[in-house]
């Protein structure tokens, strides 16, 4: 055991200054958190991947927006409910993990719309790859993006959650916010569940910053504030956030890298066999192991390996290892 960690940690100390280069700001040092990646646009996606539900199926399939006339009156909802899960009940909205939207209604028409950013393939996906028997390197399937479709379910929204107008903007601020939602949804493709930080107080360090449905949210409410409309709410505006708190990360590097050069084959096998623990598909039978297994990675051996711009990082783990929050984050 000892002999191996020390045998990974050489290997590391041998690649680290190789791959590190890239991470690294102009001054030399590490930026945090560390900025997520943007690409160019979105790649297909691969075949093994296949949606439990259909993604979007009543948007638009290229993704277009109504062309709204500037005299018209758009009002802006903030749309809130529990992820309910047909396993899990209501568990999950007793634990406060929500799905947060945006709505608006054009006053001229009289037709409402519906905007959210979510999975491709479902949560558990995005947040785990699948360990396939013919690929080394761990698959995910972690793709999120936008969906804008014509309606709101008011009942879905309101009983359980949240429906309140927090604003209004003229047709000419939506169409801006329509272009920059579609710019947004080419080059931020996939999901990041996690919020990594140093500790759970006021002033910790944030390692890396989620990418989730609320995030889209957050910068959308910018966009608009930006374009020149008012938000406000009268209650206060909280989301979930799920939380790991771990010393300094340390860069590992991308698949070809750790999966691709036999002098990492320990480390390769020791991110395999940590994900083991999580597969996303597995019995309840499995799941009672996992959670033992898991446990024991995560608290006990404090280790974590975090998938992040689609490159591995290890987290060294501290108390309180993870938590599901339900915090206030204002409007802009
Ligand atoms: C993976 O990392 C290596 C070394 O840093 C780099 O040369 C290569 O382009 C990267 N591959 C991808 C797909 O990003
Ligand atoms: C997750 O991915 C697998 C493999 O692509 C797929 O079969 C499954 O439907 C996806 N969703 C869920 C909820 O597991
Ligand atoms: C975002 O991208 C997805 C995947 O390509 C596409 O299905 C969707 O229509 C796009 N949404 C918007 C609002 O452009
Ligand atoms: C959206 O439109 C539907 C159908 O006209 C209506 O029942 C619902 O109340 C509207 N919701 C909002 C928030 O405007
Ligand atoms: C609201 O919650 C109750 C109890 O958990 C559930 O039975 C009901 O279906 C939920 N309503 C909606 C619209 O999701
Ligand atoms: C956070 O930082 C501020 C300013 O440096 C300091 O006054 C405050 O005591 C710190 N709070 C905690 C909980 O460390
Ligand atoms: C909302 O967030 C605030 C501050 O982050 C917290 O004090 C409050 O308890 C939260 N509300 C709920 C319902 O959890």
């Amino acid at each position: 055991m000892l002999h191996r960690e020390i045998f990974v940690c050489l290997k590391l100390l041998l690649l680290f200054p190789l791959h590190v280069v890239a991470q690294l700001r102009t001054d030399g040092l590490q930026q945090w958190p560390v900025p997520y990646r943007r690409f160019d646009r979105r790649p297909p996606v691969d075949s093994y991947c296949e949606a439990f539900y259909p993604f979007c199926p009543t948007g638009d399939r290229d993704g277009r927006f109504p062309y709204m006339r500037d005299s018209d009156i758009v009002s802006v909802y903030r749309l809130q409910t529990p992820v309910w899960e047909f396993k899990y009940g209501d568990v999950l909205g007793k634990l406060h993990i929500m799905h947060d939207a945006i709505g608006f209604s054009s006053l001229e028409t009289g037709a409402n719309y519906t905007m959210e950013w979510y999975e491709l393939f479902q949560l558990g996906n995005c947040t785990f790859p699948h360990l396939r028997p013919e690929m080394f390197a761990p698959f995910w399937c972690n793709q999120g993006a936008a969906c804008f479709f014509e309606g709101i379910d008011d009942l879905h929204w309101s009983q359980n959650g949240t429906l309140e107008k927090i604003g209004e903007v003229t047709g000419s601020q939506f169409n801006e916010m329509a272009q920059w939602v579609q710019d947004d949804n080419k080059t931020g493709i996939y999901y990041e569940t996690w919020t990594v930080c140093s500790d759970p107080g006021p002033n910790a360090t944030v390692w890396f910053e989620s990418y989730d449905c609320s995030q889209f949210v957050h910068r959308t409410y910018r966009k608009l504030t930006e374009v020149g409309a008012k938000l406000s709410s009268r209650s206060q505006t909280n989301y979930t956030k799920i939380y790991l708190y771990s010393g300094e990360p340390r860069y590992l590097g991308n698949d070809s890298a750790i999966f691709g050069q036999p002098a990492l084959k320990n480390l390769a096998t020791d991110i395999r066999q940590f994900y083991h623990a999580f597969r996303p598909h597995q019995s309840i039978f499995d799941l009672a192991f996992s959670l033992l297994e898991a446990y024991k990675k995560v608290v006990l051996d404090k280790s974590f390996y975090l998938y992040y711009n689609f490159e591995y990082w290890h987290l060294p783990m501290k108390p309180p290892y993870v938590q599901i929050t339900y915090e206030e984050v204002p409007l802009p």
